[in-house]
């Protein structure tokens, strides 16, 4: 089997480089490891910024965000029993962020692809990549039991941190930077009523943690964790202790508590590969980086990624122009960068580091003060939030 682009991943980055290229009368395949199902229903974050929100609606897969997603125009830092809000939109000039489940974009997105009668290979592992020095590279894959090849002009490497598309690359032509942390999230959905209109990011003695919402009925909710903890060793009542008493305020915040209908620890790492890019394979979303999860950015940055990728193969295809897909890794790298440290800046000034007598719980409560007392600092951090400059 032969296509133009031979995308391996179905997740966020796959599927919407496969409809922007699909927009632009190019011709892709997608070969993804998991069911369609499972791509469905896995639970993922929820933030959209403005940028991603923005795309969905231009390229027509917009409908259902915009009735079901809601929209937020704010956010709320809370530390010292105090909650502080940030006015996202009146800072950013009125950009605003939609929270809405990435498992609900992957949905409308593998349903925009199969009514377009795009090919999308289900539960298809790849297994390697070759010729990718040469014109003609190839995405080795196994599916229903039996080997299959998929050659194309390029190749887009949509797989993951853990996919075969970044090992592809030698060893000696990448440089990896990898950072961990001492800590997890602990992450639950619960049948209950929204707490707060808005995400509350709240940092406490015992830690940090997160109110987020899904819908009126389902909302989402993380603390800091051990990132060795067992999701199943935390008893609903343990959990619903460490929420309540990590966003108590001094006012009588009330936290709306209901069945937990699922659980799970996420580590915690900040990794990037240089360069995103070798021979005709071009990594994108989290097979060339991850953010921590604090600056709600790693959907996002994935599709940044592959909104720069389909115009540069569009230039290829359309004009025969070499130079975007040349500034590829640069161009995205630029913007990694810059979304890495506001990534790592919210998780150093919202996280318990817990080594030390202090000193960084301080110095952390005096920077969430500037923050929410300063319109600069306070501006600064909402055009990171609603993406405002990750493209400048
Ligand atoms: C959610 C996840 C995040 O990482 C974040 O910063 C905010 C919200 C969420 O899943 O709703």
């Amino acid at each position: 089997m032969d296509t133009q682009v031979g995308i391996v991943g179905g997740g966020p980055a796959g599927l919407m480089l496969s409809h922007l290229l699909h927009l632009q009368g190019i011709e892709s395949v997608i070969v993804e490891a998991r069911s369609r199902e499972r791509l469905e229903t896995e639970v993922r974050a929820g933030v959209l910024e403005q940028n991603t929100v923005d795309l969905l609606r231009e390229t027509g897969v917009g409908d259902r965000m915009d009735r079901e997603g809601a929209v937020h125009h704010g956010i709320e830092l809370r530390f010292d029993g105090q909650g502080h809000r940030i006015p996202l939109s009146d800072l950013t000039g009125g950009c605003e962020i939609v929270l809405y489940g990435q498992h609900e974009v992957v949905k409308d997105l593998i349903g925009t692809r199969l009514d377009a009668g795009a090919r999308i290979v289900f539960e298809a592992e790849a297994v390697g990549l070759r010729d990718i020095e040469s014109r003609k590279p190839t995405i080795r894959y196994r599916h229903d039991g039996e080997d299959h090849e998929l050659r194309c002009d390029f190749v887009a490497g949509c797989d993951g941190y853990h996919g075969v598309s970044r090992p592809s690359i030698p060893a000696e032509e990448r440089t990896e930077y990898d950072q961990k942390y001492p800590f997890g999230w602990f992450g639950i959905l619960a049948e209950a009523s929204p707490s707060s209109d808005e995400l509350i990011y709240t940092l406490h003695e015992r830690g940090f943690a997160l109110i987020s919402t899904r819908s009126a009925k389902v909302q989402r909710m993380y603390f800091q964790c051990d990132p060795n903890d067992d999701a199943e060793s935390w008893s609903d009542e343990q959990i619903w202790e460490e929420l309540q008493t990590r966003t108590e305020t001094h006012d009588g915040f009330t936290l709306n508590e209901g069945p937990i209908i699922e659980k799970s620890v996420v580590g915690m790492r900040s990794f990037a590969v240089e360069p995103m890019q070798y021979g005709r394979l071009y990594l994108a979303g989290d097979a060339a980086h991850i953010v921590t999860p604090t600056g709600a950015k790693g959907m996002n940055l994935a599709v940044r990624d592959v909104s720069t990728l389909a115009q540069a193969l569009t230039a290829w295809y359309e004009k025969g122009q070499t130079k975007l897909l040349d500034d590829y890794s640069n161009t995205c790298l630029k913007r990694v960068w810059k979304t890495q440290r506001f990534s790592w800046w919210m998780t150093s000034m919202l996280h318990s580091f817990h080594d030390d007598e202090g000193f960084q719980h301080n110095l952390q409560l005096a920077e969430l003060d500037y923050v929410t007392s300063s319109q600069a600092a306070a501006t600064s951090l909402a055009e990171n939030y609603v993406g405002m400059v990750f493209d400048e």
